[in-house]
């Protein structure tokens, strides 16, 4: 049975800590509302200081020019009703401070009320460089029975652990198992110069939503790296097609979930590992969320069962996106 269902729920209870200052803060702002995280965790103390101390309602504009009112907002919108809760607890507490009203808030407000809303929505991480990776995906955790079109926690993860490591990447040719939406994957192709770069997935609509996405970021039209998005199922896929990809590296993002699926999992890392494509195997990385210790465990067994090493990766790693950092997440490298 698929443990999708428990996890975000209980999630994103991370709490943002260490405020600064008012740069700072509308950044945290920004980078919360952008990945749509969770209203209670965004920094409303701090805002509410503000007001308490100053007269004007300018930080209420500046929060207003870093969310609704950024362009990135118009181009690539959060969910129409994420907008209206987030939008809803701004005027809450623009009220509270006992201010006039402020027509910046109504108007935001006015032009979100009478949308429809949909079953898909935007969000953007935003990456050290400034740029940001918008994304097209599910407003559903779990929609067209796939778990594949949302951006999970250990994706997140896995993307900054690169950040980190990024001579790990460059200019050596990556596959992604499992790549949902693809956030993991442009994130790696904008920041660590990998030579080419396999997305894949079995699932179709995830397929076509993450061939979307590639475009959306422009990952389409440029040479370096080489980038595609290939059907790969798991359970399928041949030796041939892996010495074709080639790839010196291969990652995968919370695909230990499912006790039913992780032995074709472990079957196909075998052969990944079993068969190199220039002399060496590839360097396998596999980040995963841990939310029932028995399904992992079951697949470090079976890991183990087919001659597979692992080593836990530690070692710190910048927080860049905002997510629940509660969740235990471990990233593993696999040896044979
Ligand atoms: C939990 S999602 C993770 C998506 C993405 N890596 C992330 O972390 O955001 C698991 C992904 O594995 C894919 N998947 C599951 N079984 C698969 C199989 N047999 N072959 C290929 N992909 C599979 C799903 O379609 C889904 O996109």
């Amino acid at each position: 049975m698929n443990e999708m269902y428990r996890s975000k729920d209980q999630t994103d209870k991370t709490k943002v800590t260490c405020i600064r200052n008012r740069a700072d803060v509308l950044y945290d702002f920004k980078v919360s509302f952008f990945t749509m995280g969770q209203l209670p965790h965004f920094p409303w103390n701090f805002l509410e200081r503000e007001l308490e101390n100053d007269s004007s309602s300018e930080i209420i504009l500046d929060v207003l020019k870093q969310t609704c009112l950024h362009p990135l907002c118009c181009k690539h919108p959060p969910s129409v009703r994420y907008r209206r809760l987030f939008l809803s607890q701004l005027i809450k507490r623009h009220e509270a401070s006992g201010r006039e009203p402020l027509d910046e808030l109504y108007d935001a407000l006015g032009e979100v009320l009478g949308v429809e809303e949909g079953t898909e929505c935007y969000k953007s991480y935003l990456l050290p460089c400034g740029e940001a990776v918008s994304l097209s995906e599910s407003t559903a955790v779990i929609s067209e029975g796939t778990t594949g079109l949302v951006t999970w926690e250990a994706a997140l993860y896995l993307a900054e652990w690169a950040l980190e490591n990024t001579h790990l990447f460059t200019d050596r040719a990556i596959l992604e198992l499992g790549s949902g939406v693809g956030l993991t994957g442009i994130a790696v192709c904008r920041s660590c110069s990998p030579s080419s770069y396999v997305f894949s997935d079995c699932h179709l609509s995830v397929l076509h939503r993450l061939r979307d996405n590639v475009q959306l970021n422009g990952l389409d039209n440029q040479n370096s790296p080489r980038v595609c998005v290939e059907h790969l199922d798991w359970e399928e896929v041949t030796e041939k097609q892996l010495r074709e990809i080639g790839a010196a590296t291969v990652i995968a993002a919370d695909v230990v979930y499912d006790p039913d699926i992780i032995g074709c999992l472990v079957k196909l890392l075998s052969k990944i590992l079993r068969c190199s494509a220039n002399g060496s195997p590839p360097d396998v990385y596999i980040s995963s969320t841990i939310r029932n210790p028995d399904t992992y465990n079951s697949f470090k067994h079976q890991l183990e069962g087919s001659g597979i090493q692992h080593e836990v990766m530690t070692g710190p790693v910048t927080r860049v996106f905002f997510y629940n950092r509660q969740a235990t997440i471990e990233m593993i490298k696999l040896h044979v």
